[in-house]
């Protein structure tokens, strides 16, 4: 595989970042990750836009132009001859000897990004659906910014797997605010899509947007509000997004059946919505 190293491709054991890299020391970075289905790029001005957005919360300079950005992504996508699967695109603000504060003036902002080949339109998940158990939300104020500080979605993702599930939905003050990387909806039995309005609790993610607009240019009713987890056991269907899984059908929680334990009709007319426009 060949990576994007400040500057320079590179081939990935040859990949360099200083060990005083604020990434790695202070999880100071932000990151973004974009689909790529038949070699082409979903969404990808709608990641630029909210790469921006993280980066003008945590006053991290980008000097990269938009148009650098992309041209990276499809020079690694034509280099490693990626037709399905993602573009990870990280920034940190840069090199500095270990100190709290930092002046982001004097530092080279430090930008990777690299490509992970794999299927995306037919998976397990796509097929089968997914188990989920639900875990306290202990994040920090602001999920709203895409950061690399990931530790507790990791441990949410493998107490999951402990517990014998799929993944996480994070809860909290028993109402579910989003999957452990992924936005989180339930469907109600009278068809409603319920999702929980945007706020500094969740990522605003690219396929939730996506998603919402082509659902209701075909009349689905949408509702964002907040639901608790009990109200998602009893839904008709659940489904999460992300950039990565598109729709994904959520087939129990926390040990409760939905839909018969099979990808619900709606979520999968959602999915086919979804990549069916996106495309
Ligand atoms: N995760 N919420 C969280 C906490 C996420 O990490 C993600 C994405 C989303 C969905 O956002 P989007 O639709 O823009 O991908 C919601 C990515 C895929 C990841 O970390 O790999």
């Amino acid at each position: 595989r060949t990576v994007y190293v400040n500057g320079a491709y590179v081939p990935e054991n040859e990949a360099r970042v200083s060990v005083f890299d604020r990434g790695f020391l202070f999880a100071d970075g932000i990151y973004e990750v974009a689909a790529v289905i038949g070699g082409k790029l979903i969404d990808f001005p709608a990641h630029l836009n909210r790469l921006h957005r993280s980066a003008d919360e945590l006053g991290l300079r980008v000097d990269a132009s938009n148009e650098e950005l992309l041209a990276i992504h499809r020079e690694l996508i034509s280099r490693n001859g990626i037709s399905e699967g993602v573009v990870y695109m990280q920034m940190t603000r840069g090199v500095a000897d270990r100190d709290f504060a930092y002046d982001t003036d004097s530092m080279e902002p430090t930008l990777v990004l690299f490509t992970q080949s794999r299927p995306l339109l037919e998976t397990s998940t796509s097929k089968n659906g997914m188990s989920i158990v639900s875990v306290e939300d202990i994040r920090w104020g602001r999920c709203d910014i895409k950061t690399v500080q990931l530790l507790y979605p990791s441990m949410a993702k493998m107490e999951a797997r402990s517990r014998g599930a799929d993944d996480a939905w994070l809860v909290r003050d028993g109402m579910v605010t989003e999957g452990s990387s992924s936005n989180a909806f339930i469907v109600t039995g009278n068809g409603i899509i319920v999702t929980r309005p945007l706020s500094n609790a969740i990522l605003p993610g690219i396929t939730r947007s996506a998603l919402m607009s082509y659902a209701a240019a075909t009349g689905t009713r949408i509702a964002e509000r907040t639901f608790s987890i009990e109200e998602a056991k009893d839904a008709a269907e659940a489904f999460v997004t992300s950039a990565s899984v598109f729709v994904g059908p959520v087939i129990s929680i926390d040990g409760v059946e939905l839909s018969g334990g099979k990808p619900g009709p709606v979520t999968m007319g959602l999915r086919k919505t979804y990549i069916t426009e996106s495309l």
